[in-house]
C-alpha cells in the first residue's frame, strides 16, 4: 500500500492527487531555485574572485531592468501557488452536497462514529467507494484532529464548535488515521482505520450492523424527554418558539435583523446558548441546555432537527417512521460505476 513515490502515502480520494500535484510543483520550484541560484554562486565567486592583492573593482550602480525581472518573477511565481492552493483549499473545504453523513466524536483516546442509520464504530469507519463522506465533528474535551493520510484530509475537532469535512474514497482498502494534534498521554494511539467497501459489500455491512437507533430517532426521544415540544412544535404549535420544520438549512433572520444560515453549528449554539441568536419575532426566553447534554446526545438531538428538514415534504405528525426505520434514512441513491 505504497503510492508510486517511496515518501508519499498511499493516494484514495478524489482530492489527494491534486494535493500531491501541488505539493511536487512547489517541490519542484523550490529545488529549480535552490540548483539555479547555488550554480550562479559558485559561478560568480570563481569568475569574479579577487586575482592580485591592489585589484580595485569597477563601481556598479545597479539594474532596473533586473531588478524589475526578479520582483515579478518571483511574484508570478508566488501567485501560481496562491490561486492553484485556493482552488484545492476551496474544492475541499466547500461543503459537500448529496453526501453521507457521518456524526463524529473525538475525545481522550478515541474516535467515536455514527451513521445516520444508526451504526456505531470506534476507531474504524466503513464507507462505500465513490460517495461522498461528509463528517459532522465534535469533541467531548479538548482539540482533536481526524488526519486520513490516503485522502489528504486533515481537520480539527474543537470545544464548543462542530467542524465539518468531507471525502471520496476511490479505491477499496484500509487507510490508516490518526490523531494529528497532541491531546494527552495516549494521543500516538488515537487512531485506526477507514474501510473503504464496494457499494455492495457497503450496503451488506449495514444492514449487518442495523438494529441501533439512528442518531434522529435518538435525538427525537431526548426533544421529547427534555420537553423541547412545549414551546417547538414542529409547526411552531407550541408558539414561544420558531417552527422547527424546516429550520435546517433555512435562512433566519435575527432579532438584529442580520441573517444567518441554519446549519449544524447554528442549531447546536442555539441549544446551549439560546440568546446568542433569536430568530426575529421571539423573546429570549428559552433556557440554555448546556451541561444536559452529551456531545454525542447534541448531535443527536442536532441529527433529529436536520431529520424534519429533509422530511419536509411528508406529514410533520408521521415522524416515527422517519425516525425508526433504516430503510427511510437517506440510501446512496445512484453507484457511481
Ligand atoms: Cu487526540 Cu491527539
Amino acid at each position: 500500500m505504497q503510492s508510486w513515490f517511496p515518501f508519499v502515502p498511499e493516494s484514495a480520494s478524489t482530492v489527494s492527487g491534486e494535493v500531491e500535484a501541488l505539493y511536487f510543483y512547489i517541490w519542484g520550484v523550490t529545488a529549480f531555485f535552490v540548483l539555479l541560484i547555488s550554480i550562479v554562486l559558485i559561478y560568480f565567486v570563481i569568475r569574479y574572485r579577487r586575482r592580485n592583492a591592489f585589484e580595485i573593482p569597477r563601481p556598479i550602480e545597479g539594474s532596473t531592468k533586473l531588478e524589475t525581472l526578479w520582483s515579478v518573477i518571483p511574484l508570478l511565481i508566488a501567485m501560481t501557488i496562491f490561486f492553484w492552493g485556493a482552488k484545492v483549499y476551496f474544492a475541499q473545504y466547500r461543503p459537500a452536497k448529496n453526501a453521507i453523513e457521518v456524526y463524529v466524536v473525538g475525545k481522550q483516546w478515541m474516535w467515536k462514529f455514527q451513521h445516520s442509520t444508526g451504526q456505531r464504530e470506534i476507531n474504524e469507519l466503513h464507507v462505500p467507494v465513490g460517495r461522498k463522506v461528509k463528517l459532522i465533528m465534535a469533541t467531548e474535551d479538548v482539540i482533536h484532529d481526524l488526519f486520513v493520510p490516503a485522502f489528504r484530509t486533515k481537520i480539527d475537532v474543537v470545544p464548543g464548535k462542530y467542524t465539518t469535512e468531507w471525502f471520496e474514497a476511490t479505491k477499496p482498502g484500509r487507510y490508516h488515521f490518526f490523531c494529528a494534534e497532541y491531546c494527552g498521554m495516549n494521543h500516538s494511539g488515537m487512531g485506526g482505520y477507514v474501510v473503504v467497501m464496494e457499494p455492495a459489500e457497503y450496503e451488506n455491512w449495514l444492514s449487518g450492523n442495523a438494529g441501533q437507533a439512528s442518531p434522529a430517532a435518538a435525538g427525537r426521544g431526548l426533544y421529547e424527554s427534555l420537553g423541547c415540544a412545549s414551546c417547538h412544535g414542529a409547526n411552531a404549535e407550541g408558539g414561544r418558539g420558531p417552527a422547527l420544520l424546516g429550520l435546517y438549512g433555512s435562512k433566519v433572520v435575527l432579532n438584529n435583523n442580520q441573517t444567518v444560515t441554519g446549519d449544524e453549528s447554528y442549531l447546536r449554539e442555539s441549544i446551549l446558548n439560546p440568546q446568542a441568536k433569536i430568530a426575529t419575532g421571539f423573546g429570549p426566553i428559552m433556557p440554555s441546555f448546556q451541561g444536559q447534554l452529551s456531545e454525542e446526545q447534541l448531535l443527536q438531538v442536532v441529527a433529529y432537527l436536520k431529520s424534519l428538514s429533509t422530511a419536509k415534504p411528508e406529514v410533520p405528525t408521521a415522524k416515527p417512521a422517519v425516525a425508526a426505520s433504516p430503510g427511510a434514512a437517506p440510501k446512496p441513491s445512484a453507484s457511481p460505476k
